[in-house]
């Protein structure tokens, strides 16, 4: 048994890479127990040999080109762990061309290009596993790809950014503002290389670009997805939040519909009495409704060096069975099989229902609410409950907060713009939309 070896090539030894490095030494006869074999690091690459890491690097072979590695080392897995959708496609692309299996964490990589990926994978009868790319920890992937095959999947909601989490947590917990928090969960290895990723949304809609690719049958689709990120997001919204017994959490959603699928990211007030409203800091977690098993809740740490490793590992520990076994049989990348993909409506935000938080900036004077209210009314919108709340540091404006009733949510956009136009509405109109999940 002890002579069986898997041999491995790392690219990329950032926060993912050392973590993996790390954990494949530390669990290393865990890992043996488990499966009988050896896995061997042959080679790495990063661009700089001499910078100083958070892994021991010294023995293994290594490549400031990670192409080099396709080539020059008896390689069976590439563990691609760069990021971004440049040198890590081409990377991807020329080892399952070379029918080397690859594991990635490069959930834009996989959004963007799995759609090819995915064809010429198979094409080649080699493996690309992606368990990291979506929520660290969490076996999202193999939970909808395997556990819940059986099911027909009505909907998934997740908290899948853990950088957006953090921010949100830390800002209502703390009272320390965004740029400071932000700056925290870049230290600690939770944000993109560009963290414009993880604020602006585009992150979370790589991941539920895969998500709903796996869940619902269907191509990946990225740029269908509806996103917004955190950025308007402020402390008065996490507080009046709070005070109407909600939390706001960023949520990807992907719900199959009457005329269709919505696939939206963005914040949204959850009910406090939700499990998912109380995933906090860098913890992600994804609830998926399916016919058969019903509603069911996955949750962990949403990045993190060892945490991502975990994912990282197990996919490598997955694909070196299949090797050693010399079993093709293969789940299918995108779980559904190549060619049965159907292709959906997806929604246009402006079609979608929802129940929205509105935050009005106003001038203190009779009148104001009137002329709002009468707006609404002319656009078939429905006020559940108002909240006015005082300016602390000018009385001159106060802050109106308003929950409406369901309605289609073109009639709430033509309602704000109109109300914007009204000369005692100051800035712009804060607009959140409410999520029940059930
Ligand atoms: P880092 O920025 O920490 O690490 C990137 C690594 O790639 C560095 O070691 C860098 O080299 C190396 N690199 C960059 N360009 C090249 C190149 N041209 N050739 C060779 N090596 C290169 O990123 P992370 O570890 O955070 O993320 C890696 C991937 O994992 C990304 O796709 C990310 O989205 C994903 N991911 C990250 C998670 C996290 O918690 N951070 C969680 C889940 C997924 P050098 O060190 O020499 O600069
Ligand atoms: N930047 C990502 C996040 C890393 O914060 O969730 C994990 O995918």
């Amino acid at each position: 048994m002890k002579n069986k070896k898997i041999r491995i090539g790392i690219a990329g030894l950032g926060t993912v890479g050392s973590g993996v490095v790390n954990l494949l030494d530390k669990n290393k006869e865990e890992i043996f127990r488990r499966t009988g074999f050896e896995i061997e690091i042959a080679a790495i690459s990063a661009t700089d040999k001499t910078k100083q890491r958070d892994c021991d690097i010294t023995g293994f072979k290594f490549y400031s080109n990670p192409l080099d590695l396709i080539d020059s080392e008896q390689i069976d897995i590439i563990v691609e762990l760069i990021g971004g959708d440049k040198v890590a496609k081409e990377l991807v692309l020329k080892s399952i061309k070379k029918n080397i299996h690859v594991v990635t964490a490069n959930k834009a990589l996989i959004a963007l290009h799995g759609n090819e990926i995915s064809e010429i994978s198979e094409k080649n009868q080699c493996d690309v596993a992606f368990e990291a790319s979506v929520a660290g920890a969490v076996p999202i992937i193999k939970v909808i790809r395997e556990s819940l095959s059986a099911n027909k999947i009505f909907w998934i909601a997740g908290i899948i950014n853990g950088t957006t989490n953090f921010i949100l947590t830390k800002m209502l917990q703390t009272k320390k503002n965004f740029d400071d928090v932000l700056e925290e969960a870049k230290k600690l290895g939770y944000a993109e290389a560009d963290p414009a990723f993880d604020i602006g949304g585009i992150d979370a809609a790589h991941k539920l670009a895969i998500l709903s690719s796996i869940s619902f049958g269907i191509p990946l689709d990225f740029n269908s997805i509806y996103v917004e990120g955190i950025e308007n997001i402020e402390l008065d919204d996490l507080n009046y939040a709070k005070e109407l017994g909600y939390v706001i959490k960023h949520l990807a959603i992907g719900r199959r519909v009457k005329n269709g699928i919505e696939l939206r990211v963005h914040p949204c007030l959850i009910p406090n009495t939700r499990l998912i409203a109380n995933v906090d800091g860098v913890k992600n977690a994804v609830v998926v409704s399916s016919d058969a098993a019903g509603p069911t809740l996955y949750y962990g740490a949403g990045a993190g060096s060892l945490a991502t490793a975990s994912s990282v590992v197990s996919d490598i520990i997955d694909i070196s069975r299949k090797i050693i076994s010399k079993s093709n049989v293969s789940v299918p990348l995108q779980s559904y099989q190549q060619g049965s993909q159907s292709k959906e409506n997806i929604l246009n935000i402006r079609e979608i229902k929802s129940r929205y938080y509105l935050r009005i900036r106003v001038i203190n004077e009779p009148g104001v609410l009137a002329r709002i209210t009468k707006i609404f009314g002319s656009k078939s919108i429905s006020i559940e409950s108002i909240l006015q709340k005082e300016d602390l540091i000018n009385d001159e404006f106060v802050p109106i907060v308003l929950v409406t009733h369901a309605v289609v949510e073109k009639n709430i956009t033509d309602a704000l713009v109109d109300i914007e136009n009204l000369e005692v509405v100051k800035d712009k109109i804060i607009k959140i939309r409410i999520e029940e999940l059930n």
